[in-house]
């Protein structure tokens, strides 16, 4: 499974990619805007944190000419630049275009498998199941997951099914049971996969012993 780290925030950026795992960063508009910095210099920042990582960038026009001229420009900024597009009808219609152009795009705003198809149909590289805010509303947000994994196995499209609106561990175990091939979650919630308490104590057993025994390494 890919793992992204979903923010705006450099320095969150940062001490994800410090371990080695992260394949990617998902932003949005709120995050951007919650960086308190400017969108271009956010993603560039974000591209030189993450060698060779997928970073999405989303447009936020809403009709197909003024998105298809956000595309494009957020897309020369960087070649690791994925472009992210709600899922209207135009965003469709831009996805398609994007994708005989050879630009790479993340559909975000996908709460159904009746959307994903379209996206998948469209060509989009990632398609971005929000799962939290499903789950916000007392439903199970994985369940759209689990169709989207099945029907693009099903019909063998390219698309990468992106979990994202990630809130906890335990939505990161149900993404891997449901196949998805990428979770998108915040900084917190990977820190929360580093933990358990048996690994703490552990630790402390082990080291306690070593240095009773008044050990060294060299
Ligand atoms: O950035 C896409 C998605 O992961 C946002 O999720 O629900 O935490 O705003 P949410």
């Amino acid at each position: 499974m890919k793992l992204f780290v979903d923010t705006g925030d450099i320095e969150e950026v940062k001490k994800a990619a410090s371990w080695g795992v992260i394949d990617g960063v998902t932003t949005n508009p709120t995050l951007i805007a919650k960086s308190g910095k400017g969108f271009k210099e956010t993603v560039l920042a974000i591209c030189d944190a993450v060698p060779g990582g997928d970073i999405s960038a989303e447009v936020v026009a809403t009709d197909y000419d003024t998105m298809l001229k956000e595309a494009l420009e957020v897309s020369s900024w960087h070649e690791q630049v994925v472009v992210k597009v709600p899922l209207i009808e135009p965003g469709i219609s831009l996805v398609k275009t994007l994708a005989d152009k050879g630009i790479r795009t993340n559909v975000t705003l996908v709460f159904t498998v009746g959307q994903a198809l379209l996206a998948a149909k469209a060509g989009a590289t990632y398609i971005s199941n929000f799962v939290g805010r499903v789950d916000d509303l007392t439903l199970d947000g994985m369940e759209a997951v689990r169709d989207t994994v099945n029907m693009v196995e099903t019909y063998g499209y390219s698309s990468e099914v992106l979990v994202a609106s990630v809130r906890h561990p335990l939505h990161v175990l149900e993404a891997i049971k449901a196949g998805g091939h990428v979770a998108t979650m915040p900084l917190k919630v990977i820190e929360a996969l580093f933990k358990h308490p048996l690994t703490d104590s552990g630790l402390e057993r082990f080291l306690s012993d070593w240095n009773k025994a008044g050990l060294s390494i060299g």
